[in-house]
């Protein structure tokens, strides 16, 4: 497809075994915040194309915060990549993650998991959800306390806004300063609401989940019993969405 073009990697940050990011200078077009592109690496015989969200805010430079699936069929070699290594992207972003889709209202709510992340960072960066919201909460579900990624960068994005919270759950080991278990566990129990003082309701809440599609259907279901629902076009609700897988 004639989309896509070459980018060259300005600089890359292991943030563990497993998870990285890779900033791509890449002549990309304009795309909203929470949108994603593609990503590709060319084999012998085959190309290898996956989506990934950008991280970054529109106009910056590109970034992408990955995932190494040791048997997916692209990540081992996106994982490769060091500075001034070349790759395809896709030039074109799409993706209805974003918040020219969210209705009006109170409280924004970005859940993700993992490098489901990325899209919020980018919202963030952007910065009209500070106008568009009165309360904005940023909750990160991961394994280990090593897997909080951009929880710095989240940092600077937000100092001195007192009316935004960032809620990093880690479920396989104790780490202070974060919730144990389940972002589901805690919105079933009502403790995420009482953490944050804010409540779950249809008329004030609007939330985006990214990562884990069985944390996304979950925490729908979760929500449902809050009296939230899924928002479509046709259809006017409180939650948009985003698979991973
Ligand atoms: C809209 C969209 C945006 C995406 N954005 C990102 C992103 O910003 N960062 C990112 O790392 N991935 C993202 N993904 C996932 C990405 O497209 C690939 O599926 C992933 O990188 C695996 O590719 P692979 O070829 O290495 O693995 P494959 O050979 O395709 O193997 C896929 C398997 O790996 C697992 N898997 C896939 N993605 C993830 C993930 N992110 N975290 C944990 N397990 C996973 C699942 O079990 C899946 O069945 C996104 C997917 C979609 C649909
Ligand atoms: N060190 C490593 O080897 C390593 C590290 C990270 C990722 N990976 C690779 O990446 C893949 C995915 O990694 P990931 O960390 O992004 O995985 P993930 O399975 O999406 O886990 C991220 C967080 O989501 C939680 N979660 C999972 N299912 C949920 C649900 N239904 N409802 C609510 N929360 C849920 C997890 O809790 P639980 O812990 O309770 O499941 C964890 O806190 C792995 O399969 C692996 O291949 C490997």
């Amino acid at each position: 497809m004639a989309d896509w073009i070459t980018g060259k990697v300005t600089a890359r940050t292991q943030w563990s075994d497993t998870l990285f990011s890779l900033v791509v200078n890449a002549d990309v077009a304009p795309f909203k915040a929470g949108q994603f592109t593609k990503l590709a690496w060319h084999g012998e015989d085959k190309k290898v194309a996956r989506a990934y969200s950008y991280v970054n805010a529109p106009g910056q430079e590109c970034e992408f915060y990955l995932v190494t699936i040791p048997e997916g069929q692209l990540t081992p070699h996106l994982a490769e990549l060091e500075v001034g290594d070349e790759l395809l992207i896709q030039r074109t972003a799409t993706g209805f993650l974003t918040l020219d889709e969210v209705p009006a209202g109170r409280d924004l709510w970005l859940m993700g998991t993992g490098t489901g992340v990325g899209p919020f960072v980018s919202l963030l960066a952007e910065g009209s959800c500070w106008q568009q919201f009165d309360n904005i909460v940023l909750v990160h579900g991961v394994r280990f306390g090593e897997e909080l990624g951009y929880r710095e960068r989240i940092g600077e994005l937000t100092q001195g806004r007192l009316n935004f919270h960032y809620v990093p759950f880690v479920s396989r080991e104790q780490i202070a300063g974060t919730e144990p278990g389940r972002i589901t566990h805690a919105i079933a129990n009502g403790s995420l609401e009482q953490r944050v003082g804010l409540t779950f309701t249809p008329e004030y809440s609007r939330v985006m989940l990214c990562g884990n599609p069985q944390m996304v259907r979950d925490t729908l279901s979760e929500l449902k019993l809050k009296g939230l629902q899924k928002h479509l076009r046709r259809k006017p609700g409180q939650i948009l969405m985003e698979n991973y897988w």
